[in-house]
């Protein structure tokens, strides 16, 4: 008897763990990467998402050199198909895709004395400590801001890295993880501050110009990625959707600026684009507003990251019928950031308007440009050809390209906006003298 219980709780740990108990319904998926090679092409598959609403669209392509990738259950796999061969669309197809999930994407608890490692994915919890040792080994460059508590009680700190705070200098604003799926922009964030605190060149960085760095915007939505693997793509918050027994809202539709008028769901129980009850009816979108409405004119680049797609992307995102006047100081930049992040080995940005690649209402970057009056706004889709699961072993390799594209982005915030002592190089000892 006693075995049995001994047994029995073995199991429920085990699968407490590893998320035994759901069997991970994307086994019975199939991803299909739809490549389209003509406007008949997008057409089509703009058609094809209308006429099979149980699909779930991981990204969609504007251009032909980009795919549509899809995930498709059992059912509907072989309408899907016929149709996409009548219309004679290149594909490939990917089965069972669960089992991609399997490969090692979660590191398991850390172990008492081990170090934060950069290049792994972690949890929340980890996260935050990390950001609290760094602040305290960095005092004289990094302060934790709290910003607030997230829906499930979380503590949101904000990293603001500064080598003079009282300068007033612009502000780089970079936030990761609204979206919960995507764990490399978190990756990314945390490198970019353990990069502009431990590395001396990164001094050049910090040069007039302050950076604020908020790695996990959707903590709430994180965890819930962390605890199963039919979990794993969940993109919203974790707000309780009224009496229903839906739950999140795509933060990322929730900002207050034009509003649901392009590209959500008005359904709280849609898995994906659900723009919430009203704008900023999440605490998570609330304190990222406060917090650019705090610094207001002082933040001169807003970046938020996500993945995957290897895209730039900047306003407006509402709509992809016009550009806003200043469109071509924005594709400049995001064209540099790009041959940065080529020139050190990476692949080169899809750089465009948001709402030409598809038109989608209540971002933070059109929130940031339109009410903020932040003069360089932009989406960064990090990683391609992974869809939400960029593996954690090659985030060595990709971190430090994607950091190129960083320096690029600080210069030209400096050589804009930073106060002119600062617009030189970076002060050799015989210049500090004086
Ligand atoms: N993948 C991002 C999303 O769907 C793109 C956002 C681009 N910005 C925009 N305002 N539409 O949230
Ligand atoms: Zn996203």
């Amino acid at each position: 008897m006693a075995h049995r219980i001994v047994i029995l709780l073995g199991f429920f740990t085990l699968c407490w763990r590893v998320g035994c108990g759901e069997s991970n319904k994307y086994n019975e998926y199939t991803l299909i990467r739809l490549q389209p090679s003509s406007d008949l092409h997008i057409e089509a598959i703009q058609n094809i998402e209308k006429r099979f609403p149980d699909l779930e669209v991981l990204k969609r392509s504007r251009s032909y050199n980009d795919t549509t990738d899809i995930l498709v259950p059992k059912n509907q796999l072989s309408p899907l198909r016929d149709l996409v061969k009548k219309e004679e669309i290149f594909y490939d197809v990917k089965e069972n895709y669960g089992r991609s999930f399997e490969a090692i994407n979660r590191t398991p608890r850390r172990r008492v004395f081990r170090s934060f490692n950069i290049f792994e994915y972690h949890s929340y919890i980890a996260i935050q400590e990390h950001l609290e040792s760094l602040a305290k080994r960095h005092p004289d460059l990094m302060k934790l801001q709290t910003l607030g508590m997230s829906y499930q009680g979380r503590r949101m700190k904000l990293a603001k890295i500064s080598s003079n705070p009282n300068a007033g200098n612009p502000i780089v604003f970079i936030d990761a993880g609204i979206h919960a799926r995507e764990w490399v922009a978190p990756a990314m964030a945390m490198y970019l501050i353990h990069r502009l605190v431990s590395d001396p060149d990164a001094r050049r960085e910090l040069n007039g110009v302050d950076w604020y760095i908020l790695p996990v915007v959707n903590p709430d939505g994180y965890e819930f990625t962390r605890t199963n693997q039919v979990n794993r793509l969940w993109r919203k918050t974790r707000s309780k959707n009224g009496l229903l027994d839906c739950f999140g809202v795509d933060g990322n539709r929730n900002y207050g600026f034009k509003w649901a008028v392009s590209g959500v769901s008005k359904n709280p129980c849609d898995k994906e684009t659900y723009a919430g009850p009203k704008p900023f009816s999440e605490p998570e979108t609330q304190m990222v507003r406060n917090v650019m409405m705090e610094y207001g004119k002082r933040i001169k680049l807003y970046v938020s990251l996500h993945s995957y797609g290897q895209y730039l992307v900047y306003p407006w995102g509402y709509t992809g019928d016009f550009l806003p006047k200043e469109w071509q100081k924005l594709d400049t930049l995001a064209r540099m950031v790009s041959e940065a992040v080529e020139s050190a080995g990476g692949k080169p940005f899809r750089v465009m308007s948001a709402g030409k690649w598809y038109p989608a209402a209540g971002g933070s970057d059109d929130f940031a440009f339109g009410v903020i009056g932040v003069p360089y706004s932009y989406t960064m889709e990090l990683t391609d050809g992974y869809e939400f699961l960029f593996p954690e072993r090659l985030l060595h390799t990709v971190l430090p390209q994607f950091y190129e594209g960083f320096k690029v982005f600080g210069a030209q915030i400096r050589s804009e906006f930073a106060p002119s002592r600062h617009k030189k190089d970076f002060p050799t000892s015989e210049s500090r003298k004086l």
